[in-house]
């Protein structure tokens, strides 16, 4: 069906190019209808397509899938049947109050590790809703699984991974694009370019959910799942001067790496003909804006795909065991791509050892990685490549460098940051140091402020050489404690 409206659109396009060029009088220009199939104008006839396709949904289509009830059902089912390594939880509720459960998989559901954790979330388009069948699909494979297939084990043993099956279950059920209010949540979100959703509060409560969600986790990637195309798509999204152009973010290498991890697991996306790879930057195919993959980006630390999972929007609900078959590899992969590649560790503070929630940058790279607050832990997707400058800072602390080699495999890599003291302040909270209670801290204070010059100057000697001899013993404390950060391999798991 979609074969033939594809084919049929073409032949109005054609048509009508034809019929432009010869009204222009140029029998020449004809040959422009030959570009019709190229990138923009394909993605404007999925556009048109989107609209073909709405209006011929039916009852019939939703046969064989699940019912927002159904889901439900199926989702508290899991939470039961494999209590063990899941947590079910909402992040909110829809226009039309339905609940937007996410199923958590994990050894330690609910419990916070020194781990990465992806979300996957499906049906963000109302009429897309392939990815919430495959959702299912996959949490029942990791329950059943993670016992005898190692990746399987590796994800649940080693990622907190949290499955959103439907983000937009209203216009689900209403079979179209956008939610109950008719907004495409796909194009909610604060934009980097374009002001209009800036306003958290006018956002839909969808949008809003997974905004809150993401302060809540700080998740290392992730990726939505769409369908009307084949292929996965990372950011940008928008260009700035809203061409279709290529339009790469900072993390662009990284970005490609792991959208081929999809396309190359998968059973034919790789062999696209209209995407290289069968990958592509968003705004390279057709820009948008207010989309959740910049957002995410942005303002969430999370490396967020869009998977255009089947050419069909809507397939008959036969095909879906099919198309799990075609993307499980591929939805496996990608998961385990935060414990198989780039670099991770934590950041501790050498004074205490306690753990820092610092930051991680990259030389070359403008972008900034948290790390966690409660273990100082830090995940940094990176494409393999033989050197990378990695530098941890943290606001009174001096910042560190490490060089490292990152191939196939991942690097963990630990800091230990010392705190940044300035001399004066250093011998004073020594001196505070022996008298322990803020009353004497007071009175030293106030001696200093109501002394004379020679006292001063008295003190200024002391203290001179009380900070030699701190430094001394400092130094040899320093060297003997302090063990330099060294790029150690994991093995895998
Ligand atoms: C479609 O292709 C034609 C010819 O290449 C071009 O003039 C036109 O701008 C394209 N349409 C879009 C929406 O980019
Ligand atoms: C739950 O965990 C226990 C202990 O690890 C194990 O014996 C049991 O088989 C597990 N059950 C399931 C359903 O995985
Ligand atoms: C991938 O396989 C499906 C099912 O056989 C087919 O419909 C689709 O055209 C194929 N796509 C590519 C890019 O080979
Ligand atoms: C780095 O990115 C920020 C936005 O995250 C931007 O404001 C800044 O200009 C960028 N710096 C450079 C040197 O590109
Ligand atoms: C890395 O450390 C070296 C000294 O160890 C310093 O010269 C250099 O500026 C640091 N680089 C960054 C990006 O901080
Ligand atoms: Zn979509």
């Amino acid at each position: 069906m979609v074969m033939k409206m594809n084919l049929l659109f073409f032949l109005v396009l054609l048509a009508s190019a034809i019929s432009s060029s010869l009204a222009k009088g140029s029998l020449k220009q004809t040959l422009v209808a030959s570009e019709v199939n190229k990138c923009s104008n394909a993605s404007l006839a999925r556009h048109l397509l989107e609209d073909e396709s709405r209006a011929q949904t039916s009852v019939n289509l939703a046969q064989g899938y699940m019912s927002n009830t159904d889901l439900e059902r199926a989702i508290k089912e899991f939470g039961q049947r494999c209590s063990n390594i899941s947590r079910i939880y909402s992040i909110g509720k829809s226009v039309n109050g339905v609940p937007l459960w996410v199923i958590e998989i994990s050894d330690k559901p609910g419990e916070e590790e020194s781990e990465p954790a992806f979300k996957y979330i499906g049906n963000v388009h109302g009429d897309e809703p392939v990815g919430r069948e495959l959702l299912i699909f996959l949490a029942n494979w990791l329950c059943d699984n993670h016992f005898k297939d190692p990746l399987a084990k590796l994800i649940v043993e080693n990622v907190h991974l949290h499955l959103l099956p439907s983000m937009n279950p209203d216009g689900f059920s209403l079979r179209k694009r956008g939610n109950a209010n008719n907004i495409d949540l796909n194009r909610d979100f604060p934009d980097q370019f374009f002001f209009i959703n800036d306003d958290e509060d006018s956002r839909q409560p969808e949008t809003r959910a997974i905004m809150n969600w993401l302060r809540d986790i700080r998740f290392t990637a992730s990726a939505t799942l769409h369908g009307g195309a084949l292929v996965a798509n990372y950011p940008w999204d928008g260009s700035e001067d809203k061409r279709t152009k290529y339009y790469g973010c900072p993390d662009d290498d990284a970005f490609r790496f792991m959208a081929s991890i999809y396309s190359h697991s998968h059973y034919n996306m790789s062999l696209s003909k209209e995407f290289l790879g069968g990958i592509t930057n968003g705004a390279a195919w057709y820009p948008l804006y207010g989309g959740m993959q910049d957002w995410n980006y942005i303002h969430a630390g999370c490396f967020e795909l869009t998977l255009e999972v089947s050419d069909d929007k809507w397939p008959g609900a036969a095909e879906l065991p099919i198309l799990w078959r075609y993307n499980k590899m591929s939805m496996l992969n990608l998961v385990a791509s935060l414990v198989k590649t780039g670099v991770h560790g934590r950041i501790y503070s050498s004074g205490d050892g306690r753990p820092l929630p610092g930051s991680i940058t990259v030389r070359g790279i403008n972008y900034t990685v948290r790390a966690g607050k409660t273990f100082g832990d830090y995940h940094r997707l990176l494409a393999p490549r033989d050197k990378y400058e990695v530098v941890a800072t943290m606001p009174g602390y001096k910042s560190k460098n490490t060089t490292i080699w990152l191939d196939e495999g991942p690097v963990t890599l630990d800091f230990v940051l010392d705190p940044e003291i300035s001399v004066k302040w250093s011998v004073l909270q020594n001196v505070y140091a022996c008298n322990c209670n803020g009353k004497s801290k007071q009175e030293f204070v106030q001696f200093l402020g109501g002394a004379h010059l020679e006292v001063y100057f008295a003190l200024i000697v002391i203290l001179g050489f009380l900070f030699l001899l701190l430094q001394r013993r400092a130094k040899v404390k320093c060297s003997t404690s302090r063990h330099l950060p060294v790029a150690k391999r994991t093995v895998e798991v």
